[in-house]
């Protein structure tokens, strides 16, 4: 995943938010074209995960705690937003994609890197069947989940999108897709 992770950050410029940064597993990983790094996180263990990383990194940057539904950022603040695995877990997944429009400056983008439902309609059943019991385990983590129609639902617009596996994952995590949206209009 870490190349994954660094193909879809080499999109990332300018002020750069980051929806529910976790560990900071992306951290390393911004090129120089971010100028500023702001990691919105609501869990108060992650965030001090987070606070013990910035120490390496170079330029800008702050950690705060909030939700992707209530983003505490002003509206068009922002050049690009970075969505990793994280559109699985919110609670209201439209809400916050509603709100990453929002914050994104007229010409910003967001990047996203989600696993999602399967296109397979068996492999969806499963991902149906395991939603609770995978949630126990993956912390709200929700398997089945149709994260590009959510997007195409929002007032985003898919530029570009690429449909993958996420290695080394059990099959219901496995459906991945990576890409690209801008603000429409
Ligand atoms: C599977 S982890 C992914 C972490 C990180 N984005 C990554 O790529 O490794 C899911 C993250 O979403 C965060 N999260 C949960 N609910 C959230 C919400 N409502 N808004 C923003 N982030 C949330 C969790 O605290 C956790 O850090």
């Amino acid at each position: 995943m870490r190349e994954k992770r660094r193909a879809l950050l080499a999109g990332a410029r300018g002020r750069t938010l980051e929806i529910g940064a976790g560990t900071g597993l992306n951290l390393e990983l911004y090129p120089d074209s971010v100028t500023e790094l702001v990691l919105v996180e609501p869990d108060e263990h992650m965030r001090s995960q987070l606070q013990k990383k910035l120490a390496r990194r170079d330029g800008p940057v702050e950690v705060v705690p909030g939700r992707g539904e209530h983003l505490p950022l002003p509206a068009a603040s922002v050049d690009t937003v970075v969505a990793t695995l994280v559109l699985c877990t919110i609670p209201d997944p439209a809400a916050a994609l509603a709100e990453m429009g929002r914050v994104l400056k007229p010409d910003g983008r967001l990047l996203f890197l989600e696993h999602v439902r399967s296109d397979d309609p068996r492999a969806a059943r499963w991902q149906d069947r395991l939603e609770r019991p995978w949630g126990w385990f993956g912390r709200g983590c929700h398997p089945n989940r149709d994260t590009l129609g959510a997007i195409e639902a929002s007032g985003l617009g898919v530029v570009d999108v690429e449909h993958d596996r996420m290695p080394k994952a059990p099959p219901i995590v496995q459906p991945l897709i990576a890409g690209e949206a801008t603000r429409r209009g």
